[in-house]
């Protein structure tokens, strides 16, 4: 007998519940695969008539799922460091989810915005370390509120955080076609972390002599990535560092709604997270217009976590192909709708 995999979707806010709502419509589409959902209706909705992102004990109800599958948050209503900290961060740090995947591809049929790329020269995967850095949370304030006031917020880099996050991107480039790997820092500026960090990538990389691998600055790993995108497989980087060039890389790829991503929780203990990388997309809400393919494109990626690979490949594989019909929101050029864009989806999954 197979063994159901139990899966608690938070939608959250903004276009959250829009594309969350797509993910599932894919899952039941697969047929085959037994899957139990659970929906918890947190977020700034909650927070606004609670007081709280989501309630005491949640990480305790959570833990008890094989999966998370998240859509986004954010409203205009509340703080962005109060709805990121008090559900998103609040998961992935509680989760130790230390790896945060983000595959970018340009698929066929979707224009990016670099002239004249092949979807071929497109297609490489950014390696977030996910629990630290500038993300640790420690810090604060001094002289609040008066003239002078200062703010303090403290990077950790750790050995076994960076160790961790190297040997997942080594490993994930050792089973890739190109075996690249590019190790972005910021060492001439950043003596103490980034400097901790090119030593424990090129102690991991001893141990992957297959992998070819080199370092670079971020902000020249920015202008390459626009200049020459094919020069990328694997990019590993810092928390900071890997948000801002995710955000790059999904738009290389069309648009930010193309992308997707996944929060692991590298021992297995607790559950992953997946998502797209927007947000709340607040220019969006209500119009059903909003992308689905980041969220869809998570949904494959944590198929692949649950150890279903095959059914990952079939919703990659039919993600593009759609693209190729041209099956596009308005986002990447096209002029359907989020449901007619699911719809199919949907339709070449069950067909
Ligand atoms: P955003 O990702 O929501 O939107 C940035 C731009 O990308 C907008 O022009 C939006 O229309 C477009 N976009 C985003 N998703 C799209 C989709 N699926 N289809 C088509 N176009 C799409 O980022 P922004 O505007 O900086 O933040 C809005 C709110 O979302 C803020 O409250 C922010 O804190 C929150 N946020 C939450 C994230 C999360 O939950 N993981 C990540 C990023 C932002
Ligand atoms: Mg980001």
């Amino acid at each position: 007998m197979r063994t159901v995999s139990r899966i608690a979707v938070i939608p959250g806010d903004g276009i959250g519940p829009e594309v969350c709502a797509v993910a599932l419509r894919v899952l039941d589409a697969l047929g085959g695969e037994p899957f139990e959902y659970e929906t918890f209706p947190w977020g700034s909705g909650h927070y606004l008539s609670s007081g709280r992102m989501m309630p005491a004990g949640a990480l305790e109800t959570l833990a008890e799922f094989d999966a998370i599958l998240f859509g986004a948050v954010g409203s205009r209503e509340v703080p962005d460091h109060i709805t990121l900290w008090g559900l998103r961060l609040a998961i992935v740090q509680g989760f130790d989810q230390g790896v945060s995947l983000r595959p970018a591809r340009l698929l066929p049929g979707v224009r990016g915005p670099l002239a004249d790329r092949a979807p071929e020269e497109i297609d490489l995967v950014v390696v977030r370390e996910n629990t630290e850095g500038e993300y640790s949370g420690i810090g604060g304030f001094t002289r609040r509120g008066l003239p002078g006031e200062i703010a303090v917020q403290t990077t950790v880099y750790s050995h076994d955080g960076i160790a961790r996050t190297a040997r997942y991107a080594f490993e994930l480039a050792r089973s890739r076609n190109a075996r690249h790997l590019t190790s972005v820092t910021k060492s001439n500026a950043s003596p103490h972390a980034s400097v901790l960090w090119d030593e424990v990538v090129a102690e991991v990389a001893a141990g992957f002599p297959d992998v070819r691998w080199e370092s670079l600055l971020v902000d020249a790993a920015a202008a390459r990535l626009v200049l020459a995108p094919q020069e990328f497989d694997v990019i590993v980087a810092s928390n900071l560092h890997g948000d801002i060039l995710s955000d790059l890389t999904g738009a290389l790829t069309g648009s930010l709604g193309m992308a997707p991503s996944a929060n692991l929780s590298l021992d297995q203990m607790r559950p992953s997270m997946f998502e797209p990388v927007h947000g709340s997309a607040f220019d969006l809400v209500g119009r059903g217009v909003a992308n689905p393919i980041g969220m869809v494109l998570s949904v494959a990626l944590m198929l692949d976590d649950l150890g279903l690979h095959h059914s990952g490949d079939r919703v990659r594989h039919t993600v593009a192909a759609v693209c190729a019909d041209g099956v596009l929101t308005p986002d990447v050029g096209g002029d359907s709708t989020t449901e007619q864009v699911a719809d199919a989806i949907v339709a070449a999954l069950e067909g």
